[in-house]
C-alpha cells in the first residue's frame, strides 16, 4: 500500500503532476538534477505548528533534534520559529550556533562526549548536558573545573520502557546502552550533588525513534516521576524534566498521535503526579521535518527478470539507507503519470550490494527517464547520506509556493577527493 500524497501537507497532485507547494516535481529534477532532495516550507511551518499550539500558554520547550535533518536553512527556519536545539556533537553545536542559537537554546545529548566536546559546550554556554553515566559526569566536572566553570547537568535515565519500534532505534531498554539504569540514579544525583562544578538542573530520557504510541512515552513518565520524588525526599529538586524525542510519522499507514496529543498526555500525567508546574522539554526530530522532505530521483532502467523486477534509479542506499538499515517502508510514487500499466517493482540503486534498495516489491509504472518521488524523506535521508561509491552526496532544495532555493549544491568528486592525500609511490 502507498502513501496517498493528497495526505502529505505542501504536496498534490495536479492534472497528473506532482507538485511541491506551486513547482511541479519533475521540473526541480530538471532544473537541480537528481537525486534531489525537495523541502516544502508549507509542510516545515505544518509540523511546527502542529508542536509549536502544543506547548502554547505552558513552559515547556521544544529542542529540534537536528540529527534528523540538520541543513542550515532549515534550523534557521526552526530557530525563527522559537525552537531551542537538541545537540550530539561539537558539529551539531556549531550548527546550532550558526543557525543564531544562543547557548540556552541548546541541550546536549548523547553517549560519548569528548573533552573537546564538553569544552566547546561549555563556552558556549549551553542550557544542559544530557549525561549518562559517572564517568561522563566526573568528566564534565572536571573539564568545568578547568576552565573555572559549573556545567548544567540533567542524568538521562533508562526507564527500560519498550517503545515497540525498530530494535536499532529503540532506546529505552535496559539492555540498550542508553541512559542511566533506573535503580542506579538516585545515587548519581547524590554523587553529583556532591561536585562542586556542576549543577543538577534536570531529568532526561529518550525511549526511542519512530513511536507511533502514547502509552509507552505516558509509562516512562511515570516512571521518570517516580525517580524526582524519591530525589525530592534527599533535597534534590530540578528545574525541568526532558522526554526526548521519538514521535513517530506516518510513512505508509502508520497513525502516530499528534504533537498535541503526545504533549497533552505527558502534561496530564506529570499534573497527576503534583508535577504540573514543572516544564518539560520535548526534542523531536523526525515529526518535524520527515514529511516536509521527499527524495526526487530518476529512472534509469528496467529489467524485469523471471524472478523479480528491478527499475533501477539513480539514487541509492548513500543517499537514503533507512530501508536497508531498518527495513522501513517509504512510499515511492511516479511525478507524473506514467502511460505503461502499474507491475511490481524492486526499486534499486546503483550501489554494489545487493541491500542497496529504496523499496522492494512496490506497485509502480514508470519508464526510463521518469522522475519518481520517494516520500517522508524529510528525517534520517540526508543527514545520514554517505559518499559510498564516491557518490557525491544529492542537492538539496526548499521550496515556497513558487520560489525554490538551492539549500546545499550537489557535491562533486573535487570535493570528496579534496581532504585526501597521495603518497609518492616511490616512498612507498
Ligand atoms: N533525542 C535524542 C536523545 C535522540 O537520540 C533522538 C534520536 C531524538 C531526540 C530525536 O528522535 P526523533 O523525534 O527523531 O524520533 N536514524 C533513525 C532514527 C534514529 C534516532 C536517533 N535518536 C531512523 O532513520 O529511523
Amino acid at each position: 500500500m502507498q502513501e496517498d500524497f493528497s495526505s502529505l501537507p505542501g504536496y498534490t497532485r495536479r492534472g497528473g503532476e506532482l507538485f511541491c507547494e506551486d513547482i511541479a516535481l519533475k521540473d526541480l529534477a530538471q532544473r537541480f538534477g537528481t537525486p534531489l532532495y525537495v523541502y516544502s516550507h508549507a509542510a516545515l511551518q505544518s509540523a511546527l505548528q502542529g508542536w509549536m499550539a502544543g506547548v502554547a500558554g505552558t513552559r515547556h520547550r521544544i529542542f529540534y533534534a537536528m540529527k534528523a535533518n540538520s541543513n542550515l536553512a532549515l534550523l534557521k527556519l526552526f530557530h525563527s520559529a522559537g525552537t531551542g536545539f537538541d545537540i550530539v556533537s561539537r558539529g551539531e553545536l556549531a550548527r546550532a550556533l550558526a543557525a543564531g542559537a544562543a547557548g540556552s537554546d541548546i541541550v546536549y545529548s548523547g553517549v560519548g562526549k569528548s573533552v573537546e566536546d564538553i569544552r566547546a559546550a561549555l563556552n558556549a554556554g549551553i542550557s544542559t548536558f544530557n549525561v549518562e553515566s559517572i564517568p561522563e559526569l566526573d568528566r564534565i566536572n572536571a573539564v568545568a573545573q578547568s576552565m573555572g566553570k559549573v556545567a548544567p547537568v540533567s542524568v538521562r535515565i533508562n526507564p527500560d520502557v519498550d517503545a515497540k519500534t525498530h530494535p536499532y532505534i529503540s532506546t529505552g531498554l535496559k539492555n540498550n546502552k542508553f541512559g542511566v539504569a533506573f535503580d542506579q540514579t538516585a545515587a548519581l544525583y547524590r554523587h553529583a550533588a556532591q561536585l562542586a562544578n556542576v549543577r543538577i538542573c534536570g531529568m532526561d530520557m529518550h525511549i526511542g525513534s519512530q513511536i507511533t504510541e502514547i502509552e509507552p512515552f505516558v509509562h516512562a513518565v511515570d516512571k521518570m516521576l517516580d525517580l524526582v520524588d524519591e530525589l525530592a525526599q534527599c533535597g534534590i529538586t530540578l528545574d525541568h524534566l526532558d522526554v526526548g524525542g521519538g514521535l513517530g510519522v506516518r510513512y505508509i499507514n502508520e497513525t502516530p498521535p499528534t504533537a498535541a496529543d503526545l504533549v497533552h498526555a505527558v502534561s496530564q500525567k506529570a499534573a497527576d503526579r503534583g508535577y504540573g508546574d514543572l516544564p518539560i522539554y520535548f526534542e523531536p526530530g523526525r515529526s518535524l521535518v520527515a514529511r516536509a522532505g521527499v527524495l526526487l530521483t530518476t529512472v534509469e532502467y528496467l529489467k524485469p527478470t523471471a524472478a523479480k523486477n528491478f527499475m533501477i534509479v539513480d539514487a541509492a542506499m548513500n543517499d537514503m539507507v533507512r530501508p536497508t538499515l531498518y527495513q522501513a517502508h517509504m512510499a515511492i510514487e511516479n511525478c507524473s503519470q506514467a502511460d505503461n500499466c502499474e507491475a511490481l517493482w524492486d526499486v534499486v540503486g546503483p550501489v554494489c550490494e545487493t541491500g542497496d534498495f529504496l523499496a522492494r516489491g512496490i506497485a509502480l509504472a514508470a519508464q526510463p527517464g521518469d522522475v519518481l518521488a520517494m516520500t517522508g524523506a524529510g528525517a534520517y535521508g540526508m543527514s545520514m547520506s554517505s559518499n559510498y561509491n564516491s557518490r557525491g552526496r544529492a542537492a538539496e532544495v526548499l521550496v515556497k509556493g513558487s520560489k525554490a532555493w538551492l539549500i546545499r549544491r550537489r557535491e562533486t568528486i573535487e570535493d570528496i577527493m579534496a581532504l585526501e592525500s597521495t603518497v609518492p609511490v616511490e616512498a612507498l
